[in-house]
């Protein structure tokens, strides 16, 4: 799937990337999920929120996002003037899959008293049919702006929405999406690695499942268990998140271990997102140089998804950047 373009042998694809990203004034974001020789040669890595606000604040000509669609989606709706390139547009989310827009609007319309509340991992045209965006650093700060008798509705990752009624008390109705990658953890698998490794923190994203949640330190974004993996004084780390993220841990700090949490197999592989893994340093370097494939998105539905990604940078507060992401949640706060 990923193997070279047989045309570019010879070509060295790194000096042409760099030679592209300033002939085309581009800027190139990535995904902390995205394979580690994207992440080196980002000018930006950052999570789902700080690649949205990095999206909405840069003054190049080309943003090649290289994460999932609706993070370069969100990239155009936000930011029209530029071109935006995904290496391959093939990249999507299962939560995405999980909420075709039609059945989205049904359930909206079968429950008018509440607002939709929204993961920013769904299509534009659901962002369209939603109230407010969040991601996984900021639903817990938006939220706690809505008044508590509002009824909400929560899409389209039912582990994220769970868990945040449990944290808020909040009574949501939940859309029933999941994300594959963090629903391939193993609660066995992760007894017996903790088991091996006494006192290790276990650092958890909050798209995994309710049993994987209930074992962790600490649930977080990726820039969350980033951030807490390099501030704690443990020499090793439990990490149950699309496991590219280790990278940046490992980078940052070379003395510690982390280790992935394992699937069913005990082989953390099937916790890689094979979305993040069709962009490659070939398709990269042909984004930059062809300008495609680019994101086009109809006007009307663009100013409709911005309504509720711009409540979303408003109501989240902060700017880009480390430890503007939320603060840590720990498991009994
Ligand atoms: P964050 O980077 O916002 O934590 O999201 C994780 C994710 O699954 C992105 O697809
Ligand atoms: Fe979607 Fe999960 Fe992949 Fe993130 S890790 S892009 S939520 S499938």
């Amino acid at each position: 799937m990923n193997a070279p373009t047989p045309s570019l042998r010879g070509l060295d694809l790194l000096a042409e990337i760099e030679r592209l990203r300033r002939a085309r004034n581009a800027v190139i974001l990535a995904h902390y999920y995205q394979a580690p020789e994207i992440q080196d040669l980002a000018d930006f890595v950052g999570d789902s929120l700080d690649l949205s606000r990095k999206a909405a604040s840069t003054d190049a000509d080309v943003i090649a996002f290289c994460g999932v669609r609706f993070m370069a989606e969100t990239a155009k709706i936000l930011s029209p003037e530029k071109i935006v390139v995904l290496p391959d547009m093939a990249a999507g989310c299962s939560l995405e899959d999980s909420c075709p827009p039609d059945a989205f609007r049904a359930f909206r319309q079968a429950h008018p008293d509440h607002i939709a509340l929204t993961y920013i991992n769904c299509s534009a045209s659901v962002k369209a049919l939603s109230d407010i965006i969040v991601t996984s650093s900021s639903a817990e700060t938006i939220l706690a702006q809505l008044p508590q008798d509002q009824k909400i509705i929560f899409g389209p990752d039912k582990n994220l929405g769970g868990y945040l009624a449990r944290k808020t008390g909040r009574d949501m109705l939940l859309w029933p999406g999941v994300c594959i990658v963090h629903e391939a953890f193993s609660e066995t698998e992760l007894l017996k690695l903790k088991a091996e490794h006494p006192g290790a923190p276990v650092l958890a994203h909050p798209e995994c499942p309710g049993h994987i949640l209930d074992h962790a330190d600490i649930v977080g974004s990726t820039r969350a268990i980033l951030d807490y993996a390099l501030a704690s004084p443990s020499e090793t780390m439990i990490v149950a998140t699309e496991p590219h993220i280790i990278h940046q841990m490992e980078k940052a700090a070379p003395h510690k271990r982390f280790i992935g949490a394992p699937g069913a197999d005990g082989n953390c592989n099937c916790n890689m997102c094979p979305y993040m893994a069709l962009n490659t340093i070939e398709k990269l370097y042909l984004a930059l140089r062809d300008l495609a494939p680019r994101v086009e998105l109809d006007e009307a539905l663009r100013l409709a998804a911005k309504k509720p990604l711009e409540r979303m940078l408003a109501m989240a507060g902060g700017t880009v950047g480390k430890g503007d992401v939320g603060r840590p949640v720990f498991a009994g706060d």
